[in-house]
């Protein structure tokens, strides 16, 4: 089955954001990934909200936020306020994750959990039915352009069959070092959304190469 298209704008041009959210405006990805990080969940800082409402008033795509940070749940209304579509929070950095997830729903949001390398999918097992997506992470948090992480295909299968022997109508989404070869294998072992940053924005032709990871069955 074709996968749904998130490219991260984590590698976009900062200096030409406009063009490049305008670029996956006509292009045929699915969602828009916002990697948003804080320096101390991840080794790195990306961007905020001045950032984030510049992206949403130019974007024609549904906004698929991934928040590395610590207390997540501080910022669900204001995030929902600026239009993001679904909200992802990390399981480590969420000790009160159920209620997490209720607060994104009471916001209007989609609700994702992000599972960092190793961290096993046993973790969402009991939200499993009140989530929308499980964002499997490929590679450690923090950075674009990173090598993909084999073992999450064996996360990618687990998970699948999880989620087909119950309820839940979750969706399967990973996230670092996806690429046309690592898209397709992630295909056959069941994930649902891929989310690509240096694939597409370091692409000669990014719209091709969504078109090209769309592709993929
Ligand atoms: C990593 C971010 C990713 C990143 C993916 O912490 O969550 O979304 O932008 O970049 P690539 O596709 O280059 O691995
Ligand atoms: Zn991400």
């Amino acid at each position: 089955m074709n996968a749904l298209i998130s490219p991260s704008l984590l590698s976009a041009d900062f200096g030409h954001l406009e063009r490049d959210v305008e670029m996956l405006n006509s292009s045929n990805a699915d969602w828009m990934h916002l990697d948003i990080m804080d320096g101390v969940f991840v080794p790195n800082i990306s961007f905020g909200f001045p950032v984030i409402e510049a992206i949403s008033r130019a974007a024609r795509k549904p906004l698929d936020a991934h928040l590395m940070i610590v207390q997540p749940e501080k910022f669900i209304d204001r995030l929902s306020e600026l239009g993001a579509h679904m909200m992802t929070v990390h399981q480590e950095a969420c000790p009160h994750l159920h209620r997490v997830v209720q607060s994104i729903h009471d916001a209007g949001m989609m609700a994702g959990v992000a599972l960092n390398p190793a961290t096993p999918v046993e973790m969402v097992e009991d939200v499993i039915e009140d989530i929308d997506l499980v964002l499997v992470m490929s590679v450690n948090p923090g950075f674009g352009g990173q090598k993909f992480i084999p073992h999450s295909l064996r996360k990618v299968r687990r998970l699948r069959s999880m989620i087909d022997s119950c309820s839940s109508g979750a969706l399967i989404e990973v996230d670092g070092g996806v690429n046309a070869d690592t898209g397709q294998q992630l295909i056959n072992a069941g994930a649902d959304v891929l989310v690509a940053g240096s694939a597409v924005f370091n692409a000669p032709d990014p719209e091709a190469e969504i078109d090209a990871l769309k592709a993929l069955e």
